[in-house]
Parts: C-alpha cells; structure tokens; sequence
C-alpha cells in the first residue's frame, strides 16, 4: 500500500486535527476523561497525518495492531478503537479529499476492522481502575522511547504486535499473551539510559559501547520496578537477552528457565530488529531473517516459538 497514494491535501488534515481528536474522545464519553484516551487520540491523528503525508499506510496499521492488542483488555480503550476510524474518516470527508485517497482509507479502517474485531470479540475485559493505571504507564513508556529515538519506539510497537500474534499462535493462555504483548512495549526501556550518540551510531560500536549497551537490562529493571504497574514486566525486561544455550546476558539462564513470556520477546525483538532499516545497515528481506532464525533454532532462540514465529509471518504473507 506504500507510496500508492495521490496526493492528498494534507494542510486542511492538519489543521483539523485537534477537531478529530475532539470527536474521537466525545465519540468514547467514558474514556474520554483518561490520560491514555487523550495520548491515544492524539497519536492516532498524528500517525494518520503522517501516513497521508508519505503513504507509509503499512506502519500505522503495525502501530494500530500493537496499540489495540497492548490495551485489549481495558474498556475505555476498546470504546475508543471503535469511534477513532471514524471519526478520521468523516474529517476526511468534509475536507474534498481524492477518491483515491478516501478509497485508501476505506479499506485501511477495513483492516483496522479487523484487528479490533479480533480483540473486542474476546471476552473478559477486566478491571479499569487497575488496566488505566497501566495504560497510562505503557503510554509514558512508548512516549520516552520516541523523544530519545523514533526507531527504538517504533521497534517496540512492531515488536510487542509480532509478540501478541506469536503468543496467540502458541496458543498461550490470556493473561499471557496479554502480558507478552506489553512487555514487547517496555523491553526495551533501559535505552533510555543509553547515550543518543551510542544508540544511534551509524558504525560499529567499540568494546567499551557494547557493554553499556548490554547494560540496558538491567538499568531498564531498575527504572521499571519504580512503577507498581510495569513490576509485573521486570523478568521481560532483564531477561531478553538471554539465550536458550544459556550464553545469554544477564544471568547466563537456559532453556525452559527462561519464562515463556520472554522467549516470545526474544524472537520478535531479534525478527524485527533484522527486517528494520538500522542506521549502520538496511533492512533485512523477511524470508532471510526467517532463515537466520532457523539457523538459530536451539542455539539461540526457543525451538518451538521460532516455528510459532515462522507461522506468523508465514500467514500473513499468504
Ligand atoms: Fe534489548
């Protein structure tokens, strides 16, 4: 869908866009109150802004599907995934956009459809007091990692979204896959901590580099545990990089000693980090990272969630 589109007029988009995310929030009038519900509504607007701006219709939806997947649970979220293609839609509208643009959009809100209808035909949504104060959490999360650096929050977005379809195709049990699809969000936290200028290199890093760099679990464990909400994601975030040989760091933890939760983690984040552009190397074609994740089947990465992954990736080509 990349780069199809004419070009839309994105100036009267823009300048509407506090309009849009007005009647997101009225068109959700018991979330409409919450601090994830206005960054929600927000990002949602901003990210459509973006994509009629450059066509880049593929990584909204990837936003879209970790987004709703992250909140599926909470029902002031579920009420605003309902109304938000909506109202974008109707602003659409009324602004003389192309058909061809419109026509894009309508079968972008089509797949949006889809996601959410996979999410909000589950049942059990569970308490809000407790979720919101999550929301709000995972939401100040994403929203660090983009001021540091766009690519490590879009990373985390598309990798928590790879870690819902795996822990759903692995047949893992609600909680869980909520769990993992969150924690795909926060495992990354501790580059916070990590200087711009390591982060972003666009060269190899020096020995000294690559271990502060692997000092990110750790620091990442640190600045979680501070938060009631995120304590429940501090084995994701120390242990993603361990290994299932057990050559992995921190801890040096083997195989089934590794939660299954962080497994998930541990082939999306090493799936996403390949087929993403780096600023030190292009992106890696999907059928090569799949092969790369083969060849490290039992070595470094969970036999079994490597295959799960394989089935992801597979199906969504087809
Ligand atoms: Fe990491």
């Amino acid at each position: 869908m990349d780069g199809s589109l004419g070009r839309p007029n994105t100036s009267l988009f823009n300048e509407r866009r506090a309009f849009v995310r007005d009647a997101i929030l009225e068109g959700a009038p018991e979330a409409k109150n919450s601090v994830f519900a206005r960054a929600f509504a927000e990002c949602f607007v901003d990210r459509v802004a973006e994509a009629l701006e450059d066509g880049a219709w593929t990584q909204f939806l990837t936003w879209v599907d970790a987004t709703y997947r992250g909140h599926a649970e909470s029902i002031p979220a579920r009420a605003l995934f309902t109304v938000a293609p909506k109202a974008v839609s109707d602003a659409l509208d009324t602004i003389g956009t192309p058909a061809d643009v419109l026509d894009t959009f309508r079968s972008v809100t089509q797949e949006i459809a889809v996601i959410a209808g996979g999410i909000l035909n589950s049942d059990g949504a569970a308490d809000i007091g407790i979720l919101e104060e999550i929301d709000v959490a995972l939401a100040s999360v994403v929203g660090e990692l983009r001021a540091l650096d766009p690519l490590t929050a879009d990373h985390a977005q598309a990798v928590s979204a790879w870690c819902g379809r795996v822990a759903e195709r692995m047949g893992l049990t609600k909680p869980e896959a909520t769990k993992v699809t969150r924690g795909g969000l926060v495992h990354d936290f501790g580059k916070t901590t990590i200087p711009r200028e390591i982060l972003t290199a666009a060269r190899s890093l020096r020995d000294e580099e690559w271990d502060l760099m692997r000092q990110h679990v750790l620091a990442g464990e640190r600045a979680i545990s501070d938060t009631p909400s995120l304590r429940q994601f501090c084995s994701i975030v120390r242990s993603h990089h361990e290994r299932f040989d057990g050559l992995g760091y921190p801890d040096g933890l083997e195989s089934h000693r590794i939660p299954i939760t962080v497994r998930i983690v541990s082939v999306a984040d090493s799936f996403n980090a390949m087929i993403a552009h780096r600023p030190y190397r292009p992106a890696m074609n999907p059928a090569h990272a799949l092969a790369e994740l083969k060849r490290c089947k039992g070595s470094q990465f969970d036999p079994g969630v490597v295959d799960a992954m394989i089935d992801v990736v597979t199906a969504g080509r087809s």
